[in-house]
């Protein structure tokens, strides 16, 4: 088969990795990768966001499955726009993929159907925040309905941040139309999961569990970011499985089926699990970055027919296996990220990190200059293990990520180190 993935980030670098090792593969394009992509799939210079022109390339060269990355493009409608056309790819139509591209919607829709969420009122104005947060006390979490990059949420924790955070969301309307809308909620006390499965419309094929780190800096302080570290297992999910599946993800896969927005593709549950349960914080239509990449190393089956058959329309497999070994990733990013990150500084060591036992380095941010590798953006690098346990699929991370240099290089020090002292393994 040919197969075109679109997208250029760590998680696409992994699922041109995966897809690489199917028996039926014949060839892999990916628009618009990376130098790292480059090395195992023909890179494409279209851009993520141009979906006429990749439907077009597509078309061209008589693609058999795409494969969508990032969440811009769905909520564009590129699906809309490839099965228009007749050419089959895996990922939700745009009225679907409003899931993630507006959380008014998801809200919405989990108040209706009774799916656990954190209570929550929709604000239009200063006036209308400052209410809502006053009923719900502090600390109040304000989010803004569209896309944000997963920076659009803001957890005030007494009035003078409040007033900040209003300053942001109206005044310097740092979120464009995004903040057009502001959601208050309640605040979530927890362990936060992510819990991704793969949807035919119909069916849900649960993925193994991970947990992804979020916030820049150690011990979870700093800002949000995409996503700075992540492992699977997560190690902390016990026994919710099911009750995710059953009170969360299958009446979230029939409320949008009698919506007539059927969901095709990753449908991904960030959770918190509280002490009455587990509860939806987000829901996104599309891999987790960095949490796909130690996913797609887990899983222990033939990534293509499974993506292939969903965009057919039904799974050819009732479930999918996961190795029993852990596997982790640890994010390398530049100095200045999220904000403004130092860019052009040279890499070196990435070959003697990947000479290490049970290691994958996949790209993010890098670009090629005067032949020489160089950091060019947020999130440079995952440095990524499998080993037989979680601590070892750690360190394993941490050896590695310690051989690859540049001078701006930031990363955090503390993935899993939680959940190996609570697991006390
Ligand atoms: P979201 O983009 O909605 O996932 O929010 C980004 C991050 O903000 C989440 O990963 C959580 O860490 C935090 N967050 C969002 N909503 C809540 C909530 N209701 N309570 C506590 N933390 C939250
Ligand atoms: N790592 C979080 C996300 O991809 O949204």
């Amino acid at each position: 088969m040919k197969v075109l993935v679109i997208g250029s980030g760590g998680r696409e670098h992994a699922l041109c990795w995966k897809l690489r090792q199917s028996p039926l593969l014949k060839e892999l394009y990916c628009a618009p990768a990376n130098p790292g992509i480059a090395q195992i799939a023909d890179p494409v210079p279209i851009p993520a966001d141009e979906i006429h022109q990749l439907a077009d390339f597509a078309a061209d060269l008589k693609i058999d499955l795409t494969v969508v990355g990032p969440e811009l493009p769905l909520t564009l409608g590129i699906v809309d726009e490839f099965i228009s056309r007749g050419l089959p790819i895996f990922g939700p139509r745009r009225q679907a993929a409003e899931l993630e591209g507006s959380k008014v919607f998801a809200k919405e829709l989990m108040r209706r159907q009774g799916i656990p969420t954190a209570n929550f009122e929709i604000a239009h104005s200063e006036d209308d925040v400052r209410k809502a947060a006053a009923r719900f006390g502090f600390p109040v979490v304000l989010k803004t309905d569209g896309l944000a990059a997963g920076k659009g949420v803001l957890i005030p924790k007494n009035a003078e941040q409040l007033e900040a955070a209003l300053k942001t969301f109206f005044e310097e309307r740092r979120f464009g139309t995004a903040a057009e809308k502001v959601i208050v909620e309640e605040c979530l006390q927890g362990e936060e999961i992510s819990f991704i499965s793969l949807c035919d419309g119909e069916h849900i094929l649960p993925l193994a569990t991970t947990k992804d780190y979020k916030r820049l800096l150690d011990d979870d302080r700093g800002p949000n970011t995409g996503g700075m570290g992540a492992h699977s297992p997560a190690g902390v999910l016990g026994g919710a499985g099911g009750e995710i599946l059953d009170r969360i993800l299958r009446p979230t896969v029939r409320a949008m089926e009698e919506a007539n927005r059927s969901f095709v593709g990753v449908l991904y549950a960030g959770l918190m699990l509280t002490q009455e349960g587990p509860k939806v914080l987000e829901f996104n239509v599309r891999l987790g970055d960095p949490e796909a990449q130690p996913l797609l190393m887990r899983l222990d089956e033939d990534l293509l027919p499974v993506l292939a058959s969903g965009a057919a329309g039904r799974f050819e497999h009732p479930r999918l296996r996961f190795r029993k070994e852990a596997t982790a990733c640890i994010v390398l990013a530049s100095e200045g990220y999220p904000e403004k990150p130092t860019k052009g500084e040279p890499i070196t060591g990435i070959e003697a990190a990947m000479q290490q036992e049970g290691i994958e380095v996949f790209h993010a941010a890098t670009a090629t200059k005067d032949d020489q590798l160089v950091a060019a953006g947020g999130r440079v690098l995952n440095v990524c293990a499998s080993g037989p346990t979680l601590r070892d699929a750690l360190k394993r991370s941490y050896t590695a990520a310690a051989m690859i240099r540049w001078p701006s290089k930031i990363m955090r020090h503390d993935i899993g180190r939680r959940v190996l002292n609570r697991a006390g393994g």
